[in-house]
């Protein structure tokens, strides 16, 4: 019997948005995403059983918020009420980069809690049954679980496929970090009021889909050009959406602007660079990756720009231990 597992996972930066949510119970997207796994963006789970009876959490050495250790105890309960693992265990989490502030951390952390909890389990899980489950606790972490270029379609239980593997793009993002003193609403909040309230939620829902498609046949041709413009629409649409929210959702501050127009300057200089964005004050800026050392030097030095990290694509999650 296996009593540790610990694996690692990529975060990933969508390219073309998930932002919304199907009825029902099982996190199911209102829209159909992109998104390119960087292998800057590292989190390692290890899962190891439990003598007591209860689940127990740390998250970069210390206990999580209490409403991050309930989405990780839901997440155990559903592998418990499917039969796929029994008991109770520690989790023990590790982001080398900022937890829960735009930077989707929760892509690679429930794709890295679903990676080990297969390897705790005795059932074998195939890679699309491991996407959705890793979906059922966060959306965005299906796609981490294949890593490289990915699609989640949308559909009646969707997961997320390769459209191209890590090794095979040569086009990376660079992290910009901002200054940003207040804490940005989480994504599944933000999707609930910009859904209920934003005069624009059907219009994005429409939008996404086209961008989706396009976005597909853009990759598949590796046309850089039309990725990244694409990629800015699409990001600029959801935030649309969400800044016509009731109350407005503002992710934007004024260094994540200053960041746009630069990026907008740097390009009508020449450079093939593209910004997106998403549910906090941070970016993604996409580029060959040839160029990513330049872009991150230059965002470096733009003011109230805390880091900014090149990163190349990454892969699937993976199980790194087992015992
Ligand atoms: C803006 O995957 O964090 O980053 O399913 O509620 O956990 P939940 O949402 P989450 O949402 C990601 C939103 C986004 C866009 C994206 O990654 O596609």
């Amino acid at each position: 019997m296996i009593h540790r597992v610990k694996a690692r996972a990529f975060a990933n930066i969508a390219l073309s948005k998930y932002w919304g949510k199907a009825s029902g119970t099982e996190n199911r997207p209102a829209t159909p995403s992109i998104s390119i796994a960087l292998a800057g963006l590292v989190t390692e789970t290890v899962v190891a059983k439990n003598t007591k009876n209860s689940d127990s959490f740390t998250l970069n050495g210390r206990r999580p918020q209490k409403h991050e250790v309930q989405r990780m105890r839901d997440f155990l309960d559903l592998w418990r009420k499917r039969g796929l693992i029994r008991g109770h265990y520690r989790v023990s989490t590790d982001n080398d980069f900022p937890t829960a502030s735009g930077l989707a951390s929760s892509s690679s952390g429930f794709a890295a809690l679903a990676m080990a909890l297969s390897g705790i389990s005795e059932k074998n899980l195939s890679v699309a049954e491991l996407s959705r489950l890793a979906r059922m606790g966060s959306g965005s972490a299906a796609r981490s679980i294949v890593g490289g270029v990915a699609r989640m379609p949308v559909s009646k239980n969707p997961d997320a496929q390769e459209i191209v593997s890590a090794d095979d793009i040569d086009w990376g993002m660079v992290i910009v970090e901002v200054e940003a003193p207040e804490k940005s609403i989480s994504s599944r909040e933000g999707m609930q009021l910009c859904a209920e309230t934003s005069p624009y939620y059907k219009e994005w829902l429409k939008q996404a889909k086209l961008d989706y498609r396009a976005l597909e046949s853009a990759i598949i041709r590796r046309d850089l050009e039309e990725v990244g413009k694409l990629t800015e629409a699409n990001a600029m649409a959801m935030h649309a959406c969400m800044v016509a929210s009731r109350p407005s959702l503002l992710y934007f501050n004024d260094v994540s602007l200053r960041v746009i127009q630069e990026v907008i300057r740097w390009r009508k200089k020449g450079l093939q660079v593209y910004f997106t964005m998403d549910a906090g004050p941070h970016l993604a800026l996409l580029s060959k990756t040839s160029n990513l050392k330049k872009i991150a030097n230059r965002a470096a030095k733009i003011k109230g720009v805390f880091s900014a990290q090149p990163s190349l694509p990454g892969g699937p999650a993976v199980i790194l231990e087992k015992s």
